[in-house]
């Protein structure tokens, strides 16, 4: 599929993505002024829509931005957009900026929020697959609980993995794992799966708040809990998670080798309970 193929969603309007045109005084455009989510659609289906319409709530509350849409818009207008680009399994990404002003960083008196959405493509998980990662310090700022489109650090983070030929960062702040440039972190020691408690230093992932859920119900022992660096590098198993990828293994984490390197056995229970789970939610349309 071309970059610019598709669909997408505009201010109230259905057109080709490779027409789509914002105004250069967007403050999406001039400050990164906006946030966004990035949801599943799995069969024509939206996964998780309430839990991702939730934080995208608490991300515009967080800067100031009133709701452009209910909750019953934001699921006609995904709906209508999934039908035209042909329903399967999408990866719909939506943004929210604050709208077009004259250039000024005080918020404007009058602006109307910019409301875009798009999708592309997604491949589906079936089990579990492995990459490598490295560590990086954690440079970005102080509220990354907003999922702000704010995205340099994160981009220049991810980008200096995958220049030393890993797929993902995992970020220290002070000694201790905060989240991946786009991911959040499981590790798992002693039969017992940690991942970093939230909090401004990282984001609220749908995926982890899931995962936590579906090893609640299945009684697995698991802990919002602080990690530190040698807890991390001691670990038996290291996963990331995100709604567009679910849950990948960290096969070595800066060369080394995560656990024997060969077997995740608690990452393929509990992403085989995630995705039980999944197409029990989507089969009663929730
Ligand atoms: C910085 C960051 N943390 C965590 C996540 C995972 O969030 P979710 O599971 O909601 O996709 C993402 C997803 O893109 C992200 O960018």
């Amino acid at each position: 599929m071309n970059a610019d193929a598709g669909i997408c969603y505009l201010d109230g309007a259905y057109l080709p993505l490779a027409e789509a045109r914002v105004s250069v005084l967007d403050r999406g455009f001039i400050f990164g002024d906006a946030v966004y989510e990035v949801l599943p659609v799995v069969a024509g289906r939206m996964f998780a829509l309430e839990e991702h319409l939730e934080r995208l709530a608490r991300s515009l509350a967080a800067i100031g931005i009133a709701p452009p849409l209910t909750l019953a818009a934001w699921r006609d207008c995904l709906a209508g957009l999934i039908t035209r680009n042909g329903g399967g399994n999408l990866s719909v990404y939506l943004q929210v900026t604050r709208g077009v002003a004259p250039r000024d960083h005080a918020f404007p008196s009058a602006a109307t929020p910019t409301v875009f959405a798009m999708c592309r493509p997604l491949t589906m998980t079936a089990g579990i697959s492995v990459v490598n990662a490295v560590t990086l310090p954690d440079n970005r700022w102080l509220r990354c609980d907003i999922k702000s489109t704010s995205l340099l650090a994160n981009v220049l983070l991810r980008n200096e993995a995958l220049r030393c030929g890993a797929y993902e960062a995992l970020l220290l702040r002070d000694g201790w794992l905060t989240e991946g440039a786009a991911s959040n972190v499981f590790v798992v020691s002693d039969g017992v799966v940690r991942t970093p408690p939230l909090s401004d230093r990282l984001l609220a992932g749908v995926t982890r708040g899931l995962l936590l859920e579906v090893m609640g119900r299945g009684g697995r022992p698991c802990r919002e809990e602080a990690i530190d660096e040698r807890t991390l590098r001691g670990a038996g198993e290291i996963w990331i998670t995100s709604s567009s990828r679910d849950l990948l293994c960290v096969g070595r984490l800066d060369g080394v080798a995560v656990g024997d390197g060969a077997n995740y056995p608690v990452a393929s229970a509990v992403l085989q309970d995630f995705i039980t789970y999944r197409d029990q939610r989507l089969g009663s349309g929730t």
